[in-house]
């Protein structure tokens, strides 16, 4: 933590020298409110990635040979809303995932809507749990155990409840209370509601995306 903290502040001094870019300021990693939205920006401290906060549910995030980066605008707490949002995510070549993404507790569960991915179907080696039909398109829903990871509760072994949608997309609406009720109806049973948001999320790789986030 300190070294990755240091890291970031010799950059964001070096970046302000360096390019006028830099007078856009950056959001240090981390968790927060912003415009009236939560945001969440997660990084395992390996490459570089600059994330944004903007305008109302806005962000931009920029990446570079990550290692694992998750970040996003949304709520806190998660909720059964009807959540839209549109921009571009320059992230279809490469391994990562553009995805409405929350965390409950009690249990611990990582969840996440994927409307787009990259290099990489996250769902890969995974079981099958079912479809559901909602918003336009076929999700495919999915569990996965994660054994001594980085999560909300520090390190720990939690389970991933993924719906991954067939026909990807940037930008639309996702009825998120349609995919806890067939999460439940395939038995995987979500906790108390901590945050949930639309996130960018970069794997071993290098992007860029600008997303903005509304409720309906
Ligand atoms: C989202 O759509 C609105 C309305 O068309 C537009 O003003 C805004 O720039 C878009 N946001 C992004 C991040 O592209």
């Amino acid at each position: 933590m300190l070294v990755s903290s240091l890291f970031v502040t010799l950059a964001a001094v070096a970046g302000a020298i360096a390019s006028p870019l830099d007078l856009i300021p950056r959001t240090s990693p981390g968790t927060g409110t912003h415009n009236g939205f939560f945001y969440s920006f997660w990084t395992d401290g390996r490459g570089s990635v600059n994330y944004n906060n903007g305008n109302a549910g806005s962000y931009d995030v920029t990446w570079s040979n990550v290692g694992n980066f998750v970040a996003g605008k949304g709520w806190k707490p998660g909720a059964s809303r009807v959540i839209s949002y549109n921009g571009t995510w320059n992230g279809a070549n490469v391994n990562s995932y553009l995805s409405i993404y929350g965390w409950t507790r009690n249990p611990l569960i990582e969840y996440y809507v994927v409307e787009s991915y990259g290099s990489y179907n996250p769902s890969s080696g995974a079981t099958k749990r079912g479809t559901i039909q909602t918003d336009g398109g076929t999700y495919d829903i999915y569990q996965t155990q994660r054994v001594n990871q980085p999560s909300i509760e520090g390190t720990s072994t939690f389970y991933q409840f993924w719906s991954v949608r067939q026909q990807k997309r940037v930008g639309g609406t996702v009825t998120i209370q349609n995919h806890f009720d067939a999460w439940t109806n395939a038995g995987l049973r979500l906790g108390s509601h901590d945050y949930q948001i639309v996130a960018t999320e970069g794997y071993q790789s290098s992007g860029s995306a600008r997303i903005e986030v509304f409720q309906s």
